[in-house]
Parts: structure tokens; C-alpha cells; sequence
């Protein structure tokens, strides 16, 4: 296949078009940059691994767009999901699939090494996993500990030069403490605040009404939750997004244990796909402080010195 970009470009365009607007593009459109990128600077074939594959769309799409340029064979995806990997094995059954728990080192050391290992709206995972019973929200110090090792693990399965392709929830900056005000459009936008503020297990959501039950005050934190979780309510997903905090970890979090890891980073994108899915519920105050960068996108490589 050609592999000029504007070649890649028409070819994802046509080829994502099924993929729900999650941000996730932004990922596969990153990574089958560097598989190329890694393909003509080393002449050989590419490894993938991608740790929480779910259904293989990740990179199961990559290594059938690149099939000439990966190893096929030899690229994995590891999930702890015994249905999701059937899913995997129906549509791609070329590649390797692991049933496990990518957060086992053992497990991450009988793999092997690859050239660029992806991590697409896993971490959030690792770290709502981390819920205390006892706490009634999740264990942030042993939550974001267990990220960490995560991160750790996955990088180990960096070969040289090995490049890393993370995708997933970002923590906005600021206090999270701060106190942002919203007014509901309408009785259901309240009723579902409602639902929302009942059901969400990672954190125990807290507000107070101000003059009335359209219009509340309630934490950055909380706040971050509400807006970014509000577009699968009333949806089928919520019954699993409801157990999942998106976010863990600010910008500087990211940058700081990627540097501590060896990893250098060469892109760190923030963006946003759902910018304008809440505007029919609810206005916020101030009205330019409205939905967070909610998703970031990381491309880091391997630092040499960490490789040997
Ligand atoms: C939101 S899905 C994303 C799937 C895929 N990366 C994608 O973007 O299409 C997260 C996946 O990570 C898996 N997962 C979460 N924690 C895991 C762990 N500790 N070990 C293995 N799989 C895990 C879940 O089973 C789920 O399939």
C-alpha cells in the first residue's frame, strides 16, 4: 500500500467512519503514523502490543491496515475480558490474544518485547478498580499508585527505541475544591443530576441548591464528573461509565511519570469530542468555563539510556 499521508488520511477517513466519536481516531491516526514512521526507520517489521484491547478495534484495525508492515504474528493484545478476546479472535485470528490482568507483571513479562505498545482508555479502568467498600470512593493514593505500576509495566515491554501510545481521561488542572455553579435548563436535566449524583460510585458527589432546584453549586471535581459523564445518561453505557471515574491525572501528573519512566515525550495532545453535547441541559457559570479537555492523547518514546 502507499504510504504517503494523504494516502493514510482518505484511508482512515473512509474507515473510521463506524467508529463511535469517542476521540479514539485521534489514536489510531497517531499510532499508524508511527508504525509507518518505525516500518521505514528500522526495515523491519513492526510488534504491537495493546494492554485492555477490549474488542481488538484498536489495534486489530491497525495491524489489518498495516498488515505489510507489522508482524502480525507476533503483535498481542491482552484483555481480562474472556468475551471481548472471543470477539478479538473471531475478527483478527491471525494475532496473539492474551486473557489477563495487563496490570501482573508476571503476565507482562511472558510477552516479550515490541515497538510500540498502546494504551487506549485503559488507565481509567486500573484506577476505578481501586474503589474502597470501607471509603465508599476510590482509594486515590492506592489508585493512582496502581496507575503508575501500570504505566511502569507497559513500558517495560518497550524494546528500544519503542514508542508508547496512550489515549484516555485527563484530570483538568486547578483546585479540584474550587466551587463551580450550574443552572439546569429543566426539570429532567435536574432529575438526571439526580441519577447521576446517586449512582456514580467513584466519588461521592456533593452539591447544594442555590435559591431553588434549578440552579446548584458543587466542586471542580464533581463538577468535571458530571459534565463529561452527563452524554451517557439515560444511555445503555451508563450501567458501566457510572463505576468509572475518566479521570486520574492532570497534565503535569502525565508529564512527571512519564520523565520518571524514561520516557520521552513527544506529543501530548488535549482535546475534546463532546464540547456540545451538554449545552441543551445545563449552563455553567462563569458560561466560558464550560466542558473540560477531557481526553489526552500521549506519543513518548522509549529514552535509550532506559532501552539497554
Ligand atoms: C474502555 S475499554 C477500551 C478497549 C480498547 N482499548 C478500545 O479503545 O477499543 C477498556 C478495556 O480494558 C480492559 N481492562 C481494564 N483493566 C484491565 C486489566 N487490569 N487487565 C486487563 N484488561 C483490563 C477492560 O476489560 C476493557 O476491555
Amino acid at each position: 500500500m502507499p504510504d504517503s499521508d494523504d494516502f493514510w488520511d482518505f484511508y482512515w477517513e473512509s474507515h473510521l467512519l463506524s467508529m463511535e466519536n469517542l476521540g479514539k481516531r485521534a489514536a489510531i491516526l497517531a499510532a499508524s503514523k508511527l508504525i509507518r514512521r518505525l516500518a521505514q526507520q528500522t526495515n523491519q517489521s513492526v510488534r504491537l502490543l495493546e494492554l485492555g484491547c477490549g474488542e481488538g478495534q484498536i489495534i486489530g484495525t491497525l495491524v489489518d491496515a498495516h498488515s505489510q508492515l507489522c508482524n502480525v504474528y507476533a503483535s498481542v493484545g491482552v484483555d481480562h475480558n474472556a468475551q471481548s478476546l472471543a470477539q478479538c479472535r473471531r475478527d483478527y485470528p491471525g494475532m496473539r490474544w492474551v486473557e489477563g490482568d495487563f496490570t501482573d507483571p508476571d503476565l507482562l513479562a511472558g510477552l516479550g518485547k515490541f515497538n510500540l505498545v498502546l494504551l487506549v482508555n485503559a488507565l481509567h479502568e486500573v484506577f476505578s478498580a481501586a474503589y474502597s467498600p470501607e471509603l465508599g470512593e476510590v482509594d486515590v493514593p492506592v489508585a493512582k499508585q496502581r496507575v503508575a505500576q501500570a504505566l511502569a509495566g507497559a513500558t517495560g515491554r518497550l524494546g528500544p527505541g519503542g514508542w508508547l501510545v496512550l489515549f484516555d481521561g485527563l484530570e483538568p488542572p486547578g483546585d479540584p475544591h474550587q466551587k463551580r455553579y450550574i443552572r439546569f435548563l429543566n426539570s429532567q436535566a435536574r432529575d438526571e443530576f439526580d441519577t447521576f449524583a446517586h449512582q456514580y460510585r467513584p466519588f461521592r458527589i456533593s452539591y447544594r441548591e442555590i435559591g431553588g432546584p434549578l440552579s446548584i453549586e458543587l466542586s471542580q471535581r464533581d463538577f468535571t464528573r458530571y459534565i463529561t459523564k452527563s452524554i451517557f445518561l439515560g444511555k445503555h453505557l451508563w450501567e458501566t461509565e457510572r463505576l468509572e471515574s475518566y479521570q486520574y491525572f492532570t497534565e503535569e501528573e502525565f508529564r512527571e511519570l512519564l520523565a520518571r519512566l524514561g520516557l520521552e515525550l513527544f506529543e501530548l495532545l488535549t482535546l475534546t469530542v463532546n464540547a456540545e453535547k451538554w449545552r441543551y441541559r445545563v449552563e455553567t457559570d462563569p458560561s466560558e468555563a464550560g466542558f473540560p479537555q477531557e481526553h489526552v492523547l500521549i506519543l513518548a518514546q522509549l529514552g535509550l539510556a532506559k532501552s539497554q
